[in-house]
């Protein structure tokens, strides 16, 4: 069976746009049964800018009891932190051989995150997605679901397994598909409908957390930006507001309809009348999540033990892939 493996980092909360961009997704294509499904908790990422220790193990603790919530089932699915399969950082010693600076320096979340000040940045924030490339192919996966900010990454991914392939004169590792599907693969800011929903943004009303109560959801929702007309019948109506996009494209996603189904429900009512049925709509969803994880937190050893469960399970796969990658490259002992 194909393989599909995806990462989210446990730096912070999680959000709605992770969420809907991912996780939802994750758990549909668990439940697809069509691949084998491989997540991953990706704290050797999450270092690339400093974290406070004890919050990165508390980040990703929750971070696993997100991902249950959500529908991940480790029965179904394998699911662990990659600091617990080495193999993760020793392909990625690999692959960094293997990437150009040139195509690190075209990446724009490089650009974004180490700012003006380059020369500051972790070598690590530089050669992320070397690790990526390695935390994917250590798997030989072949589809990665992802939201549409990691298109770029998932790019490079594809070029380090063809120059691998070309370099060792080896036909060894996939040719990755990225899979950026529905409607919420782009979720944007409450605040502003041209700035991504993230969980750095300094203003907690821009964003939806995981964790926020039904009171909170509500009052963001409500004080969400618009523009002063109504909802269009069609989603050519949505063209160049995107405020008013995003509001559809989070209903559309929180309900799994297309947006013209949305549409074809809510064209010609005012935002007024719009916003409680889609902050009802995200309670609905999000309160259960949210809850269960609560829960699971107070059993840390439990998450703690489905953590290395599905490490071993994950070093099954990924130790004979390195082995098999040692050998081309040329390393005795391997
Ligand atoms: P991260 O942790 O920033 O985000 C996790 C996932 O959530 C998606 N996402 C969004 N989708 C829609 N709208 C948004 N506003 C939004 N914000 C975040 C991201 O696209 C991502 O799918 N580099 C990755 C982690 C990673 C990874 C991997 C992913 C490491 N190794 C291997 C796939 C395969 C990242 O930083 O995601």
């Amino acid at each position: 069976t194909p393989r599909v493996f995806s990462g989210i980092q446990p730096s912070g909360g999680l959000t709605l746009g992770n969420y809907l961009g991912a996780m939802k997704r994750f758990v549909d294509m668990q439940e697809a049964g069509t691949h084998e499904t491989v997540y991953c908790m990706v704290d050797l990422h999450a270092i690339t800018v400093w974290q406070d220790p004890e919050k990165l193990r508390r980040a990703t603790r929750e971070l696993c009891a997100g991902f249950i919530a959500a529908g991940i089932d480790p029965k179904k699915s394998i699911l662990f932190n990659q600091s617990a399969a080495p193999e993760h950082a020793q392909l990625g010693w690999i692959f960094n051989c293997v990437a150009r600076m040139g195509w690190m320096q075209r990446m724009t979340q490089w650009k974004d995150k180490a700012g003006k000040n380059q020369q500051n940045a972790s070598l690590g924030l530089f050669a992320y997605p070397a690790l990526m490339a390695a935390d994917i192919l250590a798997y030989h996966a072949t589809h990665v679901p992802v939201g549409e900010d990691q298109k770029q990454h998932l790019e490079l991914t594809r070029d380090v397994a063809i120059k691998f392939n070309h370099d060792y004169g080896v036909d060894f590792f996939p040719v990755t598909e990225p899979v950026i599907e529905g409607a919420a693969t782009r979720v944007m800011s409450l605040r502003d409908g041209s700035k991504k929903m993230s969980k750095s943004d300094p203003s907690d009303a821009s964003r939806i957390n995981m964790t926020d109560d039904a009171d909170t959801i509500a009052k963001k929702i409500r004080k969400a930006k618009t523009d002063p007309e109504g909802l269009p019948s069609e989603a050519k109506g949505l063209e160049d507001r995107p405020e008013a996009r995003n509001l559809v494209n989070i209903y559309a996603g929180l309900s799994g309809q297309t947006v013209d189904q949305v549409l074809a429900e809510v064209g010609g009512k005012q935002f007024s009348e719009f916003k409680p049925l889609l902050s009802d709509l995200a309670v609905d969803k999000l309160a259960p999540i949210s809850t269960e994880m609560a829960r699971l937190m107070e059993d840390q050893s439990e998450i703690d033990r489905i953590l290395a469960h599905g490490a071993g399970q994950a070093r099954e796969i990924a130790a004979p892939i390195l082995k098999k990658t040692y050998e081309i490259v040329g390393m005795v002992g391997a």
